[in-house]
């Protein structure tokens, strides 16, 4: 790996990881919160699958970060007050927009690709549990 290119977009690189680690985080619990069975299903697997991005960009990075609980808290705070129709299109567009903003690096990092498409097929799951 190119070191120096890593140094470059090192910012980028652990905010990219501090997110990915958030939203393991922010998943569980609210796979903890939602009534529906196919929804606590779903966000425990992508719950994992987020575990695996902020692996890829500590392979990048090698620093090793703690979770921050705000979005762990307000998420299935949000599920309580407003409901499941109200949240997930939020969830899902946030999924979509890390996928932009990857877009921005994977020519530079190969791995990013794997996370970019994921993120792509979350916003996809997360609406899907609504149909
Ligand atoms: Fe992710």
């Amino acid at each position: 790996m190119d070191q120096k290119l890593i140094d470059q977009y090192m910012d980028e690189l652990i905010y990219a990881q501090q997110g990915e680690l958030d939203a393991v985080l922010m998943y569980n619990k609210l796979a903890e919160k939602v009534k529906d069975a196919k929804d606590a299903a779903a966000f425990k697997q992508l719950a994992a699958e987020e575990g695996r991005h902020a692996s890829v960009f500590h392979a990048y990075t090698k620093k090793v970060l703690q979770p921050k609980k705000t979005k762990a808290v307000f998420v299935p705070l949000m599920y309580s007050i407003a409901g499941r129709r109200v949240l997930y299109p939020i969830i899902a567009k946030q999924e979509y927009a890390a996928a932009d903003k990857y877009k921005n690096i994977v020519s530079l990092f190969p791995d990013v690709e794997s996370v970019m498409n994921d993120e792509t097929r979350h916003g996809d799951i997360v609406n899907g549990l609504l149909k």
